[in-house]
């Protein structure tokens, strides 16, 4: 892992690794008394190690290093792989849906052709919609994303999120609203990644609402704005609940039924953690879901 040394034993540890950050680490856990971990690139060899130091009852200390350069380069892989395929299938898949768009267009408004051309129109789009997630998670895995931190209006975040979803929420026979406890409410963050995050949160609330209300509260949790967006649907099963934000979990795929490939919460938890927020769902099963987002809060200034 290191580059050779004629014989190791009874050196300083700075001149067997000759990394100054390995030594640095086995110091610290040596003055403290505490484990010590971090993951380092060598750039002698462009290995990269993750290094433990573990300090013993004698005052000795023992130095881990794992070469784990393999693994990083198999999630590179991974990652590149997933940006590329969502990127190469994104022209064809438009494509498709402009041909079955113009062919639909020149047929008779009823009539099965039509209908299964609309159909393939249909589809197409849910497709360009997964790989648009796909592609984001993929920047977002490759840090290529980045985040601003301004302060900016909750109130009119969510104003305007309201307004966007309203038609929607009528359609479903649903109410929709907003409750802004305190005024003049102001975030520290990326409103247009905020915006984004909380789209996601709305569009499951009224996708799995079938009667009943989704509520967009705002209100100041400590130094935190929290936005938490509430409905009447069928909850999440505790068992569940821990797991809503991986990629393409879906609570019971087997049912089918609503449309959706399990992304949307992963991004969302993506977009709120970039920001140094958090995001947690709470559910007591069968009685409606509570989203909970928390972001830093601009400290209020006096005229
Ligand atoms: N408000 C909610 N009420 C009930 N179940 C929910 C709610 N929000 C999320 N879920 C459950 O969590 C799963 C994951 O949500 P997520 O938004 O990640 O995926 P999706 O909505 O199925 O697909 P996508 O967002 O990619 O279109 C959903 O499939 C659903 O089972
Ligand atoms: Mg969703």
């Amino acid at each position: 892992m290191f580059a050779a040394n004629e014989d190791p034993v009874g050196r300083p540890l700075i001149e067997v690794v000759r990394d100054h950050r390995i030594d640095a680490l086995a110091l610290r856990a040596r003055e403290s008394g505490l484990e010590q971990a971090a993951e380092v690139e060598l750039p002698a060899t462009a290995r990269i190690v993750q290094v433990r130091a573990v300090p013993l009852q004698d005052g000795d200390i023992v130095v881990l290093a794992r070469d784990i350069s393999r693994l990083r380069y198999l999630e590179t892989v991974r990652q590149q792989f997933v940006a590329n395929l969502s990127h190469e299938m994104r022209t064809p898949l438009a494509g498709l849906d402009l041909a079955a768009q113009t062919l639909s267009s020149q047929l008779p408004a009823e009539g099965d052709t039509r209908l299964f051309i609309d159909r393939i129109s249909q589809e197409a789009q849910r497709l360009a919609d997964i790989l648009f997630n796909l592609n984001q998670l993929a920047a977002l895995d490759a840090e290529e994303i980045s985040v601003e931190r301004t302060p900016f209006s909750v109130g009119d975040l969510v104003g305007s999120l309201i307004d966007r979803y309203q038609a929607r929420a009528a359609a479903g026979k649903l109410i929709l609203r907003a409750e802004v406890t305190a005024d003049g409410l102001m975030a520290l963050g990326d409103r247009a990644k905020t915006d984004q995050a909380l789209q996601n949160i709305v569009d499951n609330a009224l996708k799995f609402t079938r009667a009943g209300e989704v509520l967009v509260r705002a209100s100041v949790d400590r130094n935190r704005v929290e936005i938490s967006i509430l409905d009447t649907g069928p909850g999440i099963p505790a068992r569940d609940l821990s797991r809503i934000f991986e990629r393409f979990y879906k609570v019971d795929r087997s049912r089918g039924g609503l449309p959706g490939s399990g992304l949307g919460l992963s991004i969302a938890r993506h977009l709120v953690e970039l920001q140094g927020g958090t995001i947690v769902a709470e559910s007591s099963g069968g009685s409606g879901t509570t989203v909970r987002v928390r972001l830093p809060r601009q400290p209020l200034t006096l005229p």
